[in-house]
């Protein structure tokens, strides 16, 4: 099929407020709009201000009374419980109104916040959906952050209540989260009233007297009673969630999500963006504490009636590089999104696609990747062994969805490996230079959107606008900055090259070099240091440290390697996947003092590197190449 693109994204283009308000009549409100973009409002306007809507409605309720009240909407398949449980949008439904019961009588209310700490289980998506059906504010942190990083954003949401659970399960290991949420309270300032636990058979844990429930009692007392809880309208520009991701220190920015123009931009991008229809399985191998699991494991295929899978497991491992075919054959996904780094691991344990010829694949359609850059190595192999379009796309936490695609459901464009295709209806994006001046194509330079943001994008950060505006659109003016730098071709595809802050990618997660800092000069022998990601055959990128040692100390480097790590993962968390310190004499700085960690990962992923005409001393470089010489790395 020839592709309307252009002529789509001319439409919105010419008529933004058109282009929106007709993808807006796919969601149910309870209020209509008063204006579809009120420019006053908010950091740079606000989308459909004056509407009321509610998301757990447009997500359940509607479908359940048009015809898809027994329809699976969600399965849960964990080769690590060795557990499939499916749920129809009824049987969902009663789960969320459960334990929307279960919130409401312990005061939960429209605006309060609730923290979700909890692994990959069918419990995690009831609770975002019961929050967005009592109007509260969720803010779901990944299970793979350690205490202090709990207690962080404790502190800046200040929630009411958090719903945790006793485990996950990774490989070879049980991780207890109770004593991290016990951990993370002691350590808060802010104290939570109560936690909602889920006792997992694998490893039960003990409840705090007064301020813990068992949350799998409480839900089968409120379904005995018949508990029932209507949707509360929320306003269309109230916020749905907070979503901490990392920012530019240790301190993560909470980027928040409205309701009516989430819902909008979401609806819109399943059809026309991903190519899926209402009643066909859709699956985001990510998890519910990131971005890509807020928007396409939860939000977006219920919000479009679709079948979502919830898996918990690796692409590896559980048990077998074959585990991913396995889901697809199963349960009929026909479309599977996933990190790039999901396939370079499974590339790596099966290089000949020999645990892919062993399932029926017929039904999928296509592979969506994102999330980190997709090298081309890595998509042709998945090509050519899968046979199905595989297609790069680019966004953020901060957009909610993809900002660079290649719309299958508008009808392909070429491919061309290496870029996560063009601009989507909402954004126009430019590449500028450090004054602000628009670069030729070709010509790399920081990629930026021209303001205002389309709806679903983050109307501002968690009680924090000035950080908002500094951080994003204080840099230039009239733009959102998006800290990624690339270029454009003469077709308008881009190409992301890198980041232009401290945040790194590691295995598809977004962490900041910055925090880690923070943290390595915590210890009581480090004087100075340097976190750098550097190149890594499956995760993309892994941070590497670089220390200097407070005069007088004389530590042998495998114990100081030991402990660094040990605290990193004790107060970031494991998902940090730090693993290498390297002591050095001294960093290389310019001369008004700024550590050149680029040129430090340029010389350590042996790329070409130009001597910084500010360097204060060049001969540091040449003892930072040794050093990572006797490690290994760059050689
Ligand atoms: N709870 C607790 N610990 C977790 C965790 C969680 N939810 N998720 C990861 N961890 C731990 C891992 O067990 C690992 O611990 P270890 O150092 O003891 O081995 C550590 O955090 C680092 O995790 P990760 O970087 O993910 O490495 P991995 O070896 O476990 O898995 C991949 C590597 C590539 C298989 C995996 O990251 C993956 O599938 N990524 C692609 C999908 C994805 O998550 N994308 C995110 C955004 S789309
Ligand atoms: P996150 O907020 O975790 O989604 O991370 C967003 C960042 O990941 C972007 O700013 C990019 O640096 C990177 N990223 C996401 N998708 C892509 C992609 N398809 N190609 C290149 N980089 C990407």
């Amino acid at each position: 099929m020839a592709s309307t693109y252009h002529q789509v994204y001319g439409g919105w283009k010419s008529d933004p407020e058109r282009f929106w308000a007709e993808a807006a009549k796919a969601i149910d409100w309870s209020r209509p709009w008063d204006s579809v973009f009120d420019a006053e409002a908010g950091m740079y306007g606000q989308w459909f201000a004056g509407a009321e809507c509610n998301t757990c409605h447009n997500a359940l309720d509607r479908h359940v009374a048009g015809g898809r009240a027994d329809q699976l909407a969600l399965i849960y398949d964990s080769p690590m419980a060795q557990e499939v449980r499916k749920y129809t949008y009824t049987e969902l439904k009663r789960e969320v109104v459960a334990l929307a019961s279960v919130m409401k009588n312990q005061g939960i209310a429209k605006g309060d916040r609730v923290i979700i700490y909890m692994p990959m289980v069918p419990e995690a998506v009831f609770a975002m959906l019961a929050c967005a059906r009592l109007g509260a504010i969720h803010s779901v942190v990944f299970g793979g952050f350690a205490a202090r990083e709990l207690a962080t954003r404790i502190d800046d949401a200040r929630p009411k209540m958090i719903i945790s659970a006793s485990c996950g399960l990774e490989p070879g290991r049980i991780v207890e989260y109770k004593p991290l949420l016990d951990g993370a309270i002691e350590l808060a300032k802010y104290k939570p009233e109560r936690c909602l636990v889920l006792q997992r058979e694998q490893r039960r844990c003990d409840l705090v007297e007064g301020r813990d429930l068992d949350l799998a009692d409480q839900m089968a007392r409120e379904r005995a009673a018949g508990a029932n809880v209507d949707c509360v309208p929320v306003a269309a520009t109230d916020p749905l969630y907070v979503l901490y991701t990392s920012g530019t220190t240790g301190q993560p920015k909470g980027v928040v999500r409205d309701n009516g123009g989430h819902m909008v931009a979401l609806k819109w991008s399943m059809e026309n963006e991903f190519g899926v229809k209402p009643g066909e399985v859709f699956w985001a191998a990510s998890d519910v504490g990131w971005v890509v699991g807020h928007s396409y494991i939860v939000y977006a295929p219920l919000l479009h009636g679709c079948t979502t899978i919830l898996f918990e497991g690796k692409p590896v491992g559980t048990p077998d590089p074959g585990t991913f075919w396995r889901v697809i054959a199963d349960h009929g996904v026909v479309s599977l999104f996933t990190a790039p780094t999901a396939f370079r691991a499974i590339k790596g344990q099966d290089p000949d696609g020999t645990f892919i010829r062993k399932y029926d694949l017929s039904g999928l359609r296509a592979l969506f990747l994102a999330g980190e850059r997709a090298d081309p190595p890595t998509l042709a192999w998945a090509e050519a062994k899968l046979g199905v379009p595989v297609i790069d796309h680019w966004w953020q936490t901060e957009t909610g969805h993809p900002i660079s695609h290649n719309p299958v459901g508008l009808g392909m464009l070429p491919v061309k490996h290496g870029s996560p295709g063009v601009s989507m209806p909402g954004f126009d994006v430019q590449v500028i230079d450090d004054a602000g001046h628009p670069v030729p194509h070709g010509k790399m330079g920081n990629v930026v959107i021209k303001l205002p943001l389309p709806p679903g994008c983050l109307p501002t950060l968690w009680h924090a606008d000035d950080r908002f505006r500094d951080a994003y659109l204080a840099e230039f003016p009239g733009y959102y900055k998006t800290a990624d730098a690339g270029y454009l071709d003469d077709d308008g595809y881009l190409f992301i090259m890198a980041r232009t802050d401290d945040i790194i990618n590691v295995a598809g997660h977004r962490l900041s070099t910055g925090g880690m800092e923070e943290v390595v000069a915590e210890h009581p022998d480090v004087a100075e240091c340097a976190v750098v990601g550097i190149a890594d055959a499956v995760k993309g990128q892994i941070p590497c440290g670089f220390v200097v040692l407070s005069s007088g100390r004389d530590r042998d480097a495998n114990e100081l390697e030991r402990e660094i790590v040990a605290l990193v993962r004790d107060k970031i968390g494991a998902v940090a996947a730090f693993k290498t310190v390297i002591p050095v004499k001294r960093l290389p700085k310019t001369r008004s003092g700024k550590i050149l960690r680029g040129t430090i990962q340029k010389i350590a992923d042996k790329e070409d590197w130009k001597m910084p005409a500010t360097i204060d001393d060049p001969a540091i470089l040449d003892e930072i190449g040794e050093a990572l010489r006797k490690h290994g790395i760059g050689v």
